[in-house]
């Protein structure tokens, strides 16, 4: 009798430990804000950019905390010099301190693609030297999948689906990782350039569809606390 409850005893231990570590595990891996400070964000710190020449509601709306984001690949760029294609996104304003030359910067949002949006960069690290996009990271889309510029497929299969984005940026470390739904895809490397920021929405690239679209919600800006 004593060994049989001993038994009982230790086995229920033993399955409270495993919930208790597999728990923990997996709380560890979901929660990337560990370690975080989350910063505000809310409509003073971020800027449209859009094509120049269109009033800012006929290529973004904000409604029920879902910044929607379209361009046409026939659209102007942001500005009426600007060699770059067209695009419709949320640029951190200047003014408020998101741009940053150390530290580890998080940024994190739920996305969703429609099917038909391709030849596109999602979201971008800004900063990089000395290349054409002047980015340490670009997540694009072509037909469906996010890629790491269009080199390397970061997850496949996105379209039509929200999805949880977050891009983790170590300037000291010199690397950039992307978590897709909180699972790290892509460990990448630094690519240049002192001064970096967040930017997301829609860039046209190459091969773009002529209808390019992205939706944005419970974006968060997160630095690493010292
Ligand atoms: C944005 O956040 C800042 C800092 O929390 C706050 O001072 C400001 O009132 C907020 N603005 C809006 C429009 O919510
Ligand atoms: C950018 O931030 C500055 C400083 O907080 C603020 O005065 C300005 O209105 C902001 N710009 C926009 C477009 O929100
Ligand atoms: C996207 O649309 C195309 C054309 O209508 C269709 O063939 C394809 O199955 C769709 N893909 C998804 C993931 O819904
Ligand atoms: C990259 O930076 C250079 C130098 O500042 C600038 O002339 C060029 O327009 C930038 N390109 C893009 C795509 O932002």
């Amino acid at each position: 009798m004593y060994r049989l409850k001993h038994n009982i005893s230790s086995t229920l231990g033993l399955i409270i430990l495993y919930i208790h570590i597999t728990d923990t595990r997996s709380s560890v891996i979901n929660d990337l804000a560990l370690g975080f400070t989350r910063l505000p964000f809310n409509k003073s710190y971020y800027i449209n950019h859009k094509p120049y020449n269109l009033p800012l509601e006929e290529r973004y709306s904000f409604i029920n905390g879902v910044h929607k984001l379209w361009v046409f690949s026939t659209d102007e760029p942001l500005s009426r010099c600007s060699p770059t294609l067209p695009r419709s996104e949320l640029f951190i304003n200047v003014s408020v301190g998101y741009i940053y030359f150390t530290g580890v910067w998080q940024f994190e949002a739920h996305v969703f693609v429609p099917n038909g949006t391709t030849g596109v960069s999602l979201m971008q690290v800004f900063g990089g030297y000395p290349h054409v996009t002047n980015t340490t990271l670009m997540v694009r889309v072509y037909d469906g999948n996010l890629y790491y510029y269009k080199y390397e497929v970061i997850s496949s299969d996105m379209y039509d689906k929200w999805f949880r984005l977050n891009v983790i940026r170590d300037v000291e470390g010199d690397t950039v990782n992307v978590y897709i739904n909180g699972v790290l895809k892509f460990e990448g490397q630094g690519r240049g350039g002192a001064m970096h920021y967040f930017k997301c929405g829609v860039y046209a690239q190459d091969q773009d569809s002529y209808y390019m679209e992205s939706r944005w919600k419970h974006i968060n800006i997160y630095k690493k606390s010292k």
